[in-house]
């Protein structure tokens, strides 16, 4: 038995290319998580590890021309085709650069927001993440994270996720595929110091044309990691089980909706650090 599988932050360079795929999940969490947060115009936001921009873009529109949104991301690929995202758009008040999140070398107390969308899941160690954020925040500046909490499948069907872990046990995967989702974000915020920590989940459902589109998607998420993981039979093994119990479920409207419930969390740094 080996440990269970994390998720390699280098697998983000090979999802960065088509990023979230037809049904825009990070997109649509990502605006929740700056609503969230809520951005005042002309305030500095610092958005870690920011992938292609799902809440670096609405951060952006909230603080407008007199604001400013830095976003950080340790994989090249995602800085590279954000930088290219943030040109094409002509946002002119927002840049992105390579950082890892667990190392931030930003000024400190220099933003009003820090947001992290989905990626404190897939750091060795979130807790040095989550003290930089604090640091980098000004006194009673906002922070909002999220994370997930399951494997999003269409028409929630709970045997495609036994599947996976199921097949995470076969390729010697201890724990199969739950470690991942068991981060606690409200945890971490208390734990570095945060004040008026307050956890939330948010729930959405999202409806996939056809079981390729659903897998399509999944290979841009960190699922590709596990995928990754095993051998070539047991990938197609969990393949073909996995749509051969969605495929029967299709409607010509597409898949039956999908529900997301990922755990979302908010607070400040206090007024002062005594
Ligand atoms: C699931 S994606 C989420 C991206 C974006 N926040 C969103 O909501 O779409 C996870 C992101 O975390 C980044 N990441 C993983 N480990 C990181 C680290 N140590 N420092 C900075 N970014 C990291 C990945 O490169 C990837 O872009």
């Amino acid at each position: 038995m080996t440990a269970a599988p994390g998720v390699n932050a280098t697998v983000y360079d090979r999802c960065a290319h088509g990023y979230d795929p037809h049904i825009a999940f990070f997109r649509t969490f990502g605006r929740r998580l700056v609503d969230l947060a809520g951005p005042a115009p002309g305030e500095r936001v610092l958005d870690v590890a920011t992938g292609r921009g799902a809440c670096l873009f609405p951060a952006a529109e909230r603080v407008g021309p007199a604001g400013r949104v830095d976003g950080v991301d340790l994989s090249v690929t995602m800085v590279e085709l954000l930088t290219s995202d943030i040109g094409a758009c002509g946002t002119a008040n927002a840049s992105v650069t390579r950082m890892d999140a667990q190392a931030l070398t930003v000024p400190e107390a220099s933003y009003d927001v820090v947001l992290c969308a989905f990626a404190l899941f897939v750091m060795p160690d979130p807790r040095a993440a989550v003290a930089g954020f604090r640091r980098a925040l000004r006194p009673g500046g906002r922070c909002a994270v999220s994370v997930p909490t399951a494997t999003l499948v269409p028409g929630d069907v709970e045997e495609v996720r036994e599947v996976f872990h199921s097949y995470a046990a076969r390729a010697g995967h201890a724990a199969g595929q739950r470690g991942i989702y068991s981060t606690d974000p409200a945890a971490l915020l208390e734990e570095a110091g945060f004040t008026d920590v307050r956890a939330s989940e948010e729930v959405a459902r999202f409806v996939f044309r056809d079981v390729t589109a659903w897998w399509e998607w999944t290979w841009t998420t960190g699922i590709r990691s596990f995928y990754e993981s095993l051998p070539a039979d047991l990938l197609e093994g969990l393949r073909r089980e996995v749509f051969a119990l969605l495929e029967p479920t299709a409607t010509p409207d597409g898949l039956p909706p999908g529900t997301d419930r990922p755990r979302f969390a908010t607070a400040r740094r206090p007024e002062s650090d005594g």
